[in-house]
């Protein structure tokens, strides 16, 4: 572009009110997060990590918050009882120190992923607590200082009841007192992470989220050290945040807790179409405002960042193109929205 035409350029953007102004800058995603001391992050899987340059490239430029997919799950970090790999998730916890990324730990206590050796090794109860404690503090005490934030216990409420998931390896081993011996040995090990309860469907009013609210309440009145609370936010195309996600975000954080957005993604019904992927737009454009709007919503993370690796297909047939780039690293509606959301200026 020549002389004149940046100069008409510069002009046309000095005239742009402040909002469209940034948005017209086009700069990353995380550039704006910055200026807002917000995070928006992406889970990343160790695999496309390692192997494909546009990934790597995409997540570095567009992000200062991850999230491991997998590798900090029992199944990948204890393949046997005195064996811990820790190489996919210290290759994460790299890749975000060296691009001043923050990161969220993910997770410590989960119903799934639980290792074989771990399920049919007959251990007594005081034998999984002691286990369920040396993992926390092995794992917690060697990212203390990496890792901002933790989903200590993950899904340990009842989609149907409200009440404790009991087919749950932890609560059949330890009952319900699981929960409470890991939020303990998680700050035992690290007195500055942010200990979180991390669930889904919990994110609006409902049953659920009644259940998950009477949990914490619980917790946090007989002073277990819980932090924040993490709505995973896995939507069907034509979620909006909206007024029950306030009321629900208004008792957690009465609680004196804080919240983020720690999975979300916007499943389409496949094949999508431009509208589909306009609605979805206005989903995750939604759930920025909401978050950008509640002064304890900590963070915005997307459960992937590209069509290209998503567990949605896998799981959901017939249903995808969840995320904000597709398969080709090409931004989506998606992407343009939250990047519009993220450069307003606030209110
Ligand atoms: O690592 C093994 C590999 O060694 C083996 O060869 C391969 C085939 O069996 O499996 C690999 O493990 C897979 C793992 O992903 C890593 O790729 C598991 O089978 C597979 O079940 C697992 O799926 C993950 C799922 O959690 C497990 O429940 C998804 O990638 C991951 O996106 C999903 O993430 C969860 C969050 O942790 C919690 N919230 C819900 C969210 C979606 O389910």
């Amino acid at each position: 572009m020549n002389t004149l035409g940046r100069l008409l350029v510069g002009a046309l953007i000095a005239l742009l009110p402040a909002a469209d102004t940034a948005a017209a800058q086009d700069l990353p995603l995380r550039s704006y997060a910055e200026r807002r001391g917000f995070h928006v992050g992406a889970a990343v899987a160790v695999r496309p990590l390692r192997n494909d340059a546009a990934y790597r490239e995409t997540l570095r430029r567009e992000f200062n918050m991850v999230v491991a997919e997998n590798a900090f799950k029992w199944s990948e970090l204890r393949p046997s009882r005195r064996r811990f790999d820790f190489r996919g998730a210290d290759a994460i916890v790299e890749f975000a120190r060296s691009n001043g990324m923050a990161v969220r730990g993910h997770t410590l206590v989960w119903h799934r992923q639980v290792p074989r050796w771990l399920v049919a090794g007959k251990f007594t109860r005081d034998e999984v607590a002691d286990l369920l404690r040396q993992h926390i503090r092995t794992v917690v005490g060697r990212y203390r200082g990496k890792v901002s934030a933790w989903d200590v216990v993950n899904e340990a409420v009842d989609d149907e009841t409200g009440g404790l998931r009991a087919d749950s390896f932890w609560y059949r081993a330890l009952g319900p007192e699981y929960i409470e011996l890991a939020f303990r040995s998680a700050r035992e090990a690290d007195p500055d992470a942010k200990l979180y309860y991390n669930d889904y469907s919990a994110e609006g009013m409902s049953r659920k989220a009644d259940g998950v609210h009477k949990l914490l309440s619980d917790l946090k009145s007989r002073g277990v050290p819980v932090d924040g609370v993490g709505w995973q936010m896995h939507e069907l195309n034509g979620f909006r945040a909206g007024a029950e996600h306030r009321e629900n975000a208004r008792r957690l954080i009465a609680l004196g807790l804080e919240l983020s957005i720690t999975e979300m993604d916007v499943r389409v019904k496949l094949p999508a179409s431009a509208d589909d992927y306009g609605r979805q737009a206005e989903g995750y454009a939604s759930a920025a405002e909401f978050c950008l709007s509640e002064p304890n919503c900590k963070a915005l993370v997307l459960w992937g960042f590209t069509d290209k690796y998503s567990w949605i297909p896998g799981e959901f047939p017939e249903w995808g193109d969840a995320l904000i780039y597709d398969r080709n690293f090409r931004p989506k509606p998606a992407y343009s929205a939250l990047r519009r959301a993220l450069a307003a200026t606030g209110p």
